[in-house]
């Protein structure tokens, strides 16, 4: 899941060679930009955790989509950038939808990773890393670490190869 508002951004480029990895492992992989995707806020109205919905959201949007994907995944990776030492905007806007999935447990025993660049590095992502560890177990998501990278331009992550090949190892590795 890339939650980067720039198209060819630093999370975009992370995020491709831990896929790049990954598929060199085998694995089949699936990507989506949620900047690209409609997804409404979260309004809790609580039909999700009734046993009539089937556990299912009320809105209808971008995420109807999404929900297939990340079901058929054995793991998700959260793409974002640091915004104000948390996640950007559209990132929460689907980290707040998952609340289906406290009830339905249809993520229990998949995995996790968060991917994040930021200007000041790993540092500054320590508030971050416990909102997805802590949410992550909330889910039942296993939690399959980090990656984490100093970079600011669009695009500058692309002139250190040390962290590309840092990021294809840890696709390598999943
Ligand atoms: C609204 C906004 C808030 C940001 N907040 C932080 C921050 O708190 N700490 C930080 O180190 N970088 C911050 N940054 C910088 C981005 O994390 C950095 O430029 C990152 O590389 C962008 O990734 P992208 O190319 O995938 O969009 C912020 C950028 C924006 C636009």
């Amino acid at each position: 899941m890339l939650g980067s508002p720039r198209k060819g951004g630093n999370t975009e480029i992370l995020v491709d060679e831990i896929l790049r990895g990954a598929k060199a492992k085998g694995h089949v992989t699936e990507r989506l930009r949620l900047y690209d995707c409609e997804i409404l806020p979260c309004l809790d109205c609580r039909g999700c955790k009734k046993e009539a919905s089937g556990y299912t959201c009320a809105l209808s949007d971008g995420m109807e989509k999404i929900y297939a994907t990340l079901e058929r995944a054995d793991l998700i990776v959260f793409g974002t950038p640091i915004y104000w030492y948390g996640p950007t905007a559209k990132m929460k806007l689907f980290i707040d939808r998952l609340r289906p999935y406290i009830a339905s447990r249809k993520l229990a025993g998949k995995k996790g990773l968060v991917v994040a660049p930021s200007e000041e590095g790993a540092a500054c992502c320590g508030p971050l890393l416990k909102m997805f560890a802590m949410s992550f177990d909330y889910l039942g998501l296993e939690n399959a670490g980090s990656l984490l990278a100093q970079a600011y331009e669009k695009g500058d992550i692309e002139k250190m190869p040390g962290e590309l090949e840092r990021a294809r190892e840890k696709g390598f590795s999943l």
